[in-house]
């Protein structure tokens, strides 16, 4: 048996010392240093190869990966997965304790063993009984799908080993844990053990393997960061706590697309995909009021209208609020100054507030022209005109630079039955698409000027 030793492990990044320290020299964090005992795996010494097991190969003699895929009923997760789960990988999905995890994976599971694939459900968190409890709740017809309550991992790995079944879902790397270690469930040393035995055991056996893993806004303690390089894809799912709209996303995909995002609702009966985002991303109502504006973004593969919401009131404080959700608040800064400077716009003394509508966090810079106009539009207490969309990266200057994939956008205001974009005057010809009459614009005030009704 080897001798057991003892080190201190960062609960947040995962670099080791052999004392404790306050600070973690590798990542900057305080107070992250936790005792952990570490066995030494028996066998061959590390480092010590005798023959190589694999052989180089010519990359063009090489026949290319096309390894088949379980689609579940569930397009939207197996659009954000490249076309459902690919056998011999391992998914992280990560995501606030409540956001609907072990929901969506239960319903995962539930239809990819519909189609005849044996699944098994590992659950540490939650007894058998509780798992059939959700399973009613969501009108689950109980197919081949085994559940199993189990917090010893080994265990588990045998009940994989015996069932073989086609996919198997983790209920969580924090709670399973390798009860030859010392360290406690939930430790970097054990996340990372139980993710990587269940990675190997994907990849010898063909199979599917989900671990859900929990997650918390500012990075994780032991959180699932440590092993995001083990496994193949890792997909966040995000909600905000007041909304029914929870949205997946992927940070890395080995066969697929990155930046796909997956719409889902709440309901009392699970999660249902949302077909068409835009219109849960738009209000309902005819009438346009001061301060919204709406833009096109594109996520991943898929154009989504969105719209932005300002409200400027003249402040009671000495320093002004700038306040915003869904939208990097130094971005928000940096549209005032524009506004200021190059429209001449007084924003100083006025509290500014500024959302994306649904929960939704903008990334796309192709936003900016509406987040701008729905400002100057509250500002003003003009509102935007009918049945527009604004399309545009703003620059320091104040002018309105072009932003890629215009037709997918268009198509998709045209879609949704809007008349006129607001687009960057470059890289443009046509003076309408799909029935939109396009307005070409080269900067703000030009914007401004087509963007806004008389009040
Ligand atoms: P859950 O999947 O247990 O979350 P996680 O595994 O991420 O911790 O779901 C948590 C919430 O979802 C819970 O507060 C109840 C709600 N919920 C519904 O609204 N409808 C449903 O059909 C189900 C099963 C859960
Ligand atoms: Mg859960």
């Amino acid at each position: 048996m080897p001798a057991t030793k003892t080190q201190f492990v960062c609960q947040s990044c995962g670099s080791t010392q052999p004392r404790w320290l306050g600070r973690c020299p590798s990542c900057g964090a305080w107070n992250t240093f936790a005792e952990e005992q570490i066995t030494p795996r028996s066998g061959r010494s590390r480092g010590k190869v005798d023959k190589p097991s694999s052989q180089p190969q010519v990359l063009a003699d090489l026949v290319p990966d096309q390894s088949p895929r379980l689609p579940g009923n569930l397009p939207e997760l197996d659009r954000v997965l490249g076309g459902g789960f690919v056998k011999a990988s391992s998914v992280l999905i990560g995501g606030d304790p409540g956001v609907g995890k072990s929901t969506l994976l239960l319903q995962a599971a539930a239809s990819v063993a519909s189609k005849g694939c044996g699944v098994l459900y590992v659950s540490a968190e939650e007894a058998p009984a509780q798992i059939r409890l959700r399973s009613d709740r969501l009108d689950l017809a109980c197919y081949d799908l085994q559940v199993l309550g189990e917090s010893d991992n080994s265990e588990a790995i045998k009940w994989a080993e015996k069932l073989k079944p086609g996919m198997v879902v983790v209920d969580s790397i924090q709670t399973l844990r390798r009860t030859d270690l010392e360290s406690a469930p939930g430790t970097v040393t054990q996340v990372r053990e139980v993710a990587s035995s269940w990675t190997d055991w994907a990849k010898q056996n063909e199979s599917v393997v989900v671990l859900i893993g929990h997650v918390t806004k500012e990075g994780a303690i032991a959180g699932p960061r440590v092993v995001e390089h083990l496994v193949d894809a890792v997909l966040l799912f995000e909600g905000d706590h007041v909304g029914d709209v929870r949205i997946l996303r992927t940070l890395k995909n080995r066969f697929g697309p990155t930046g796909e995002l997956g719409v889902f609702e709440m309901s009392t009966r699970g999660l249902k995909g949302v077909e068409n985002p835009s219109k849960l991303f738009l209000s309902q109502g005819g009438e346009r009021l001061p301060g919204v504006a709406v833009s096109a973004v594109i996520n991943g593969s898929r154009p989504m209208l969105i719209e932005l919401q300002a409200l400027v009131t003249r402040s009671f404080f000495s320093a002004p609020q700038r306040n915003a959700t869904g939208v990097d608040q130094r971005r928000l800064s940096l549209w005032i100054a524009v506004l200021e400077k190059r429209v001449g716009l007084v924003l100083a003394g006025q509290d500014v507030f500024l959302n994306a509508a649904g929960g939704l966090r903008l990334e796309d810079a192709a936003a900016d022209l509406a987040a701008v106009t729905a400002i100057a539009s509250s500002l003003k207490d003009q509102p935007v005109r009918p049945d527009t969309v604004l399309i545009g990266e703003v620059g320091l200057t104040g002018e309105v630079r072009a932003v890629g994939s215009l037709e997918r956008r268009l198509s998709e205001a045209a879609h949704l039955a809007f008349k006129r974009a607001v687009i960057p005057a470059t890289g443009w010809k046509n003076k309408s698409f799909d029935g939109i009459e396009v307005i070409p614009v080269g900067s703000l005030d030009e914007a401004l000027e087509v963007s806004l009704a008389d009040r």
